[in-house]
């Protein structure tokens, strides 16, 4: 048993769906491409220091593309495209903050927005996929490291629903041998509606979250410059939970960072999660 094995389970399954993988590989992230692209509030506890770390030096990151970040910032302080906004004053020093990427989303917003940007003969339906490692400042114990890998799909197409979501996570799933899926509405600032993804695990005998999930707000994608009949379908998920209810581990001590038993990759057999 390896997480590197399930990792490349994972890959190969996206490449099987036909998805691309997205570039992550910057592990510090600006506040702007974290959260505020995302339509992040910059009052929302998220940001606070106790669930992300912040980077003190450099503090501050630079380069933005700025008529897309006055647009972030007209969307958050007074709203535009249908929307209200949140009505407060959206402060450039906040967005520049650096800070260890707490999700891999903030890649998608990045890869949207370039999409966005490339679309001079029309915009072409994409499948992205990346599979990358995200920080969050928490209470460490046996089930929650402060870093983890995340496993991030995304689709844009024209007029996708929650149904052709809900269509992609069954698909995406059975691939894993995972058929019972239950879906349970949930809050996302950057996605409405949101959905948190369960599945039942025989061994525990028990429904468990496997992911979270939803259609990407308006507010989100009508400042990058998308089309207004293009919707974005994204799920996410961690690494790390399949593989300890696949194998049955308690501790993910056991399984990422400096006290794993290296012995354990060398002796155990190479298995996989079933492939239907
Ligand atoms: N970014 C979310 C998380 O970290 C996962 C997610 C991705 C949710 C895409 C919706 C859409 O939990």
């Amino acid at each position: 048993m390896s997480p590197l094995l399930i990792l490349t389970i994972f890959f190969s399954l996206f490449l099987t769906l036909r998805f691309t993988e997205m570039k992550t590989n910057n592990y510090i992230e600006s506040s702007f491409w974290n959260f505020d692209t995302l339509f992040v509030p910059q009052q929302h506890p998220a940001r606070d220091e106790h669930d992300t770390f912040f980077i003190k030096d450099p503090m501050y990151a630079q380069g933005f593309p700025e008529e897309y970040m006055d647009k972030v910032k007209t969307v958050h302080s007074q709203g535009g495209f249908g929307s209200q906004g949140y009505q407060y004053e959206w402060k450039r020093e906040e967005a520049q903050k650096n800070v260890l990427r707490t999700h891999t989303t903030a890649v998608s917003a990045r890869m949207l927005y370039q999409l966005a940007q490339q679309q001079k003969d029309g915009f072409k339906p994409v499948k992205l996929f990346s599979i990358d490692r995200v920080f969050r400042n928490e209470t460490l114990d046996a089930t929650h490291l402060a870093e983890f890998n995340q496993i991030e799909g995304v689709v844009a197409d024209y007029n996708l629903t929650l149904g052709d979501l809900m269509g992609v996570l069954h698909a995406f799933f059975k691939k894993l041998g995972i058929e019972k899926l239950r879906f349970k509405p949930a809050y996302n600032p950057y996605t409405e509606p949101s959905m948190e993804v369960f599945s039942y695990h025989e061994g525990l005998q028990k429904w468990v979250e496997v992911g979270n999930s939803g259609v990407f707000r308006p507010e989100m994608l009508l400042p990058m410059g998308l089309p207004e009949d293009i919707s974005v379908i994204a799920w996410g998920l961690s690494l790390e939970r399949p593989t300890m209810i696949k194998y049955g581990i308690d501790n993910i001590r056991e399984l990422v960072g400096h006290k794993i038993n290296l012995q354990m990759v060398y002796d155990n057999p190479i298995c996989q999660l079933t492939q239907s």
